[in-house]
Order: structure tokens, then C-alpha cells, then sequence
């Protein structure tokens, strides 16, 4: 499976790191940018990945920032995309089974890069339930017209 990734300024030296884990672990990745670590404004990186996750070019993105908090409101604006901010393996591993989670919102100035390389692998690597939680993510999508 093929990953979109993508970053503000003060998730740039993360990503890069991400990257190489990704590989490391199997997949590859496309990187939306940034491609330095120059300040921008992480909605535009947030939109861009998204989008290609919402048309279903894209089946999982993984979005970085300062916080991850940025990222994740502004993906949660595209229809289609359920983001979560993780900070630990467990809200990973339930965003993925009870959320079906497409993207994954990061804190470089968070979350220390090995943890993120934890939550990365149990996000990629978790199936969602569905059976329940499906109908509950029916509920959300009807809020956009899906
Ligand atoms: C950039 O300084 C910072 O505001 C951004 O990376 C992010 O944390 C926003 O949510």
C-alpha cells in the first residue's frame, strides 16, 4: 500500500524520518511536502493530502505539524476524511477499529520519533471492526452529505 505524508515546517525533520521507517517496515510513501524546514502554513499541506485521500487515490495519509492538532481540524473539513491525532499505540489502534481513521495526525513537538514510529506501524497495520462502529461513521458522514 502506497501512503500519502505530509508536513508543516515543524514537522519537516519528522517526516523525513517517517519516510525511512515506512520503507524499513514496507511501504511506500508519497511526500506531499514541505520540503524544508522554511515556515509555511500547515493548512495547505492538510488540504493537498486530504483531498487525495477523500478521491480514494489514497487509501491512508499521515499528516505532521507541531502538534497535530493544525492538521487534523483542517483535514477534518474534507469530506471523506477521518483524522485522528495520536499521542500513544492505543488511541492509535482505536482509531483504526472503532473510527476507520484514514489519516494520521502527528506532534513532532509532541510525541517523541520513536513512539511516532509505534504509532505509525499499529495505525498501518490495524483493520477496522466495523459492525457497529460502521453505522456510527454513517452518523458523521451524513453530517457532509456522504
Ligand atoms: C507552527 O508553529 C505550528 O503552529 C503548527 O506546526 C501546528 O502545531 C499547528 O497546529
Amino acid at each position: 500500500m502506497k501512503i500519502a505524508i505530509a508536513s508543516d515546517h515543524a514537522g519537516y525533520e519528522y517526516k523525513e524520518k517517517l519516510k525511512t521507517f515506512l520503507k524499513e517496515i514496507g511501504f511506500n510513501s508519497e511526500d506531499m511536502g514541505t520540503y524544508s524546514s522554511e515556515s509555511v502554513d500547515y493548512p495547505d499541506y492538510a488540504i493537498t493530502l486530504s483531498k487525495k485521500v477523500s478521491s480514494g487515490e489514497f487509501a491512508q495519509g499521515i499528516l505532521i505539524c507541531g502538534t497535530g492538532i493544525g492538521m487534523s481540524i483542517t483535514a477534518n473539513k474534507i469530506t471523506g476524511v477521518r483524522a485522528a491525532v495520536c499521542e500513544s499505540v492505543e488511541s492509535a489502534k482505536y482509531s483504526r477499529l472503532h473510527n476507520n481513521a484514514n489519516v494520521l495526525c502527528l506532534g513532532a513537538r509532541i510525541t517523541p520519533i520513536e513512539k511516532a514510529k509505534e504509532i505509525v506501524k499499529v495505525f498501518l497495520e490495524t483493520e477496522f471492526e466495523g459492525g457497529r462502529h460502521a453505522s456510527r461513521i454513517e452518523k458523521i458522514h451524513r453530517l457532509t452529505g456522504i
